[in-house]
């Protein structure tokens, strides 16, 4: 399947399970002052989860930007030198507002991934907060005991900032080892394991003096990585490979007269992966309303701009070249 045909079935199936499509918000966070930039699908609804916002349906679908480049979510180091995180990515995502809840998010998410995937099932772990036996239990419905693992609160319990809606979570990693052997390596940092999806079920509020709050109801919050999904549906080893970013990186290659070269330490590698990755935050970060700058969100983009830069003269490339990579993201 191509990377557009993976997104439309996402939305396609949960719209058939009752969910209203609705768009991405901006990377830019207007109007919410605890972010600089919408790192996860669930900032647009955190109002909803806090009960001081409504929206006239209880079930949505949708493929959130997420920029994770500052603050508690930050991946910018590992951009270039690994396969699988990005500054930017899409987040498809399901929500309940009060509405289902662990028994409808984890039976739709097994669904979505075996039955219209046709994933292997042998090739998927889940994890789970570790006191959190409800979704233990649900997960025994479809996996080994042998594939179910608990975490402690760095892995399975998710928060979008120091302060905010949050609660325990349930993620489901994909084995790539060739003898299905990754159940230790899940949550190892590896790429022969990664994490795929995670199901937050919010129950909680942070609040700034650290106490967790019951929130009055309790709300579904899940978010796939877009760029994982494409890799593994269409059987990569890197999130590079797929036609997300083939089109971008060749288009360097032209400019540079160079061939990408998918070996990690690789410099030319490093190099077209960087600017593949950056070029994409760039520009959906200036066309959301922010602008490379001295301070604050400004600041961050022109680090990720000069970054960008940088790794484009250890190509040759000496002219300014990154602008012209827009015209390919369009
Ligand atoms: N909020 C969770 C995450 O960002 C799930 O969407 O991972």
């Amino acid at each position: 399947m191509t990377s557009r045909q993976i997104r439309q079935a996402f939305l396609d199936f949960f719209a058939a399970r009752g969910h209203r499509i609705v768009p991405s918000a901006p990377v830019v966070p207007h109007g919410d002052p605890t972010l600089l930039f919408t790192n996860a699908g669930m900032n647009q609804f955190k109002d909803v989860f806090l009960g001081t916002g409504k929206r006239e349906y209880t079930r949505a679908v949708d493929t959130q930007k997420c920029i994770r480049v500052s603050g508690k979510h930050n991946d910018l180091e590992e951009v270039g030198y690994d396969t699988y995180h990005h500054t930017l990515f899409e987040m498809l995502g399901n929500w309940s507002f009060g509405d289902y809840f662990k028994e409808e998010a984890i039976g739709w998410s097994w669904e979505f991934l075996t039955s219209e995937l046709q994933l292997p099932k042998d090739r998927l772990h889940a994890t789970v907060y570790r006191t959190d036996d409800e979704s233990y239990e649900i997960w025994k419905k479809y996996l080994p005991e042998s594939h179910i693992h608990r975490f402690d609160e760095k892995d399975n319990f998710w928060e979008m900032g120091d302060t905010g809606p949050c609660g325990p979570c349930t993620e489901i990693h994909f084995d790539r080892t060739p003898d299905l052997s990754g159940g230790p390596l899940v949550n190892a940092g590896v790429p022969e394991v990664i994490e795929i999806w995670n199901n937050v079920f919010i129950q909680y509020n942070r609040t700034s003096d650290g106490t967790l709050e019951d929130l009055p109801s309790r709300h579904v919050d899940t978010g796939m990585g877009f760029e994982r999904l494409c890799a593994v549906m269409q059987k990569k080893d890197s999130n590079y490979d797929t036609d997300v970013f083939q089109p971008i990186i060749a288009f360097t290659e032209d400019l540079c007269g160079k061939s990408y070269r998918t070996e990690l330490d690789h410099p030319d590698g490093v190099a077209m992966r960087v600017i593949a990755d950056h070029i994409r935050t760039l520009s959906f970060a200036i066309a959301d309303g922010a602008h490379p700058g001295n301070e604050g969100r400004g600041y961050v983009l022109r680090r990720i701009l000069r970054r960008a830069a940088r790794y484009a003269r250890n190509l040759g490339l000496t002219e300014p070249v990154l602008w012209k990579h827009v015209a390919i993201l369009c």
